[in-house]
């Protein structure tokens, strides 16, 4: 594949939104029957943010004007703007489309993608591809989730995982060999559409009293059966992808999986023989932001340092469909 491309899709600025407001586990306690201590010991998870009163797109049009600020481009030099989401703001039109218009991106097309937790790569590996292909120079990347929106804040086994937050990464071209994506893998199974879902409001339960009253319109799970797929998938896909480019898991500098279960992620690094001091964790604060995490956590391992150029950068992701994979990608700033 990489005698094909015509350039290297390299990410040049990173940047997340988080709402201000702090869910803490012992909110939690008063909502459901739960406590601060299960939440902590079974998840990780200690807070997480819950954005009010606005939309999905809010979050992801803040992300791209912190990625435009830091490159200092004007909205019209965007080409494409490809949303990573579970929670658009409607339907239709696309979370993309508000995004192009709230900030101003006059010359840029854009599409959401779904792919639920592993939204962000999925969209990072199509992204990519724009640019290694020379028809686009600047592809942003954004995965947002108001997660709030779709949880069963009766339901203990998931309201107490997830969060709300958005993060995203600018793509742009680069003609110095070797930086930027060096390979991604994908997989998806809908056999696993059993074990995670929401399952109202689409063409097969359209929207009816009879669906709220099911509470269809909340995500459902099988927490077991997730979590033991999400720590094989991500270990396997991982591995594989690093096996087939003739590297080693020494040669990783920074893990960045998705964040749905500090024990999920320890589990997955141990598989993958992995040292805890390279694997990117802020779970703690945020919880499941589904698209968001991957981005956010990132954009942590920026501004804290973690990444410089020339480092190896692997980004892992597993959810709802079921879809999982992996991207490799080369440090170039
Ligand atoms: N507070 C207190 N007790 C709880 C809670 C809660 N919030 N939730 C469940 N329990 C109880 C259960 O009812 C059960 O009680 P029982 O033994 O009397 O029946 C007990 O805790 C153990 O339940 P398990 O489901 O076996 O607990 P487990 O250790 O598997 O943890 C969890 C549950 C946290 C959901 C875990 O399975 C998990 O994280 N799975 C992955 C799910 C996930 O991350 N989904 C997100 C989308 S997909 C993705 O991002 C990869």
């Amino acid at each position: 594949m990489a005698e094909e491309r015509r350039y290297g899709a390299i990410i040049t600025a990173v940047a997340s939104y988080l709402p201000d407001k702090v869910m803490a586990n012992h909110d939690l306690e008063r909502i459901v029957d739960t406590s601060d201590s299960w939440i902590r010991e079974r998840t990780g998870i200690t807070e997480r943010r819950i954005l009010e009163g606005r939309p999905t797109s809010y979050m992801a049009a803040e992300v791209a004007r912190r990625l435009l600020a830091r490159r200092r481009l004007d909205p019209a030099e965007l080409d494409l703007i490809i949303v990573a989401t579970i929670s658009p703001d409607m339907f239709f039109p696309a979370t993309a489309c508000l995004v192009q218009d709230q900030i101003g991106a006059r010359g840029a097309w854009g599409f959401d993608l779904s792919a639920a937790c592993s939204g962000f790569v999925f969209a990072l590996a199509t992204g990519a591809q724009f640019i290694e292909s020379g028809t686009h120079r600047r592809v942003m990347v954004i995965g947002a989730d108001k997660m709030s929106s779709i949880t069963d804040m009766q339901d203990r086994s998931t309201c107490v995982l997830f969060g709300d937050g958005a993060g995203g990464v600018l793509l742009e071209r680069s003609e110095e060999p070797g930086l930027g994506m060096i390979d991604f893998e994908m997989h998806v199974d809908g056999a696993g559409c059993e074990h995670l879902h929401m399952k109202g409001g689409g063409s097969l339960f359209p929207a009816s009293h009879e669906t709220v009253d099911q509470r269809l319109h909340y995500i459902r799970q099988e927490g077991r059966t997730v979590f033991k797929f999400a720590v094989v998938k991500m270990a396997e896909v991982s591995l594989s992808l690093v096996a087939r480019n003739g590297l080693k898991v020494e040669d990783l500098d920074l893990f960045v999986p998705h964040q749905a279960n500090l024990r999920i992620i320890e589990a997955t690094a141990d598989r993958m023989g992995l040292p805890r001091e390279k694997v990117m964790v802020n779970i703690d604060r945020y919880a499941n932001t589904t698209g968001g995490t991957i981005p956010i956590a990132l954009s942590e391992a920026c501004e804290l340092g973690r990444l410089k150029k020339g480092d190896l950068l692997l980004m892992t992701a597993v959810g709802g469909g079921m879809t999982w994979g992996s991207a490799l990608f080369r440090w170039a700033i």
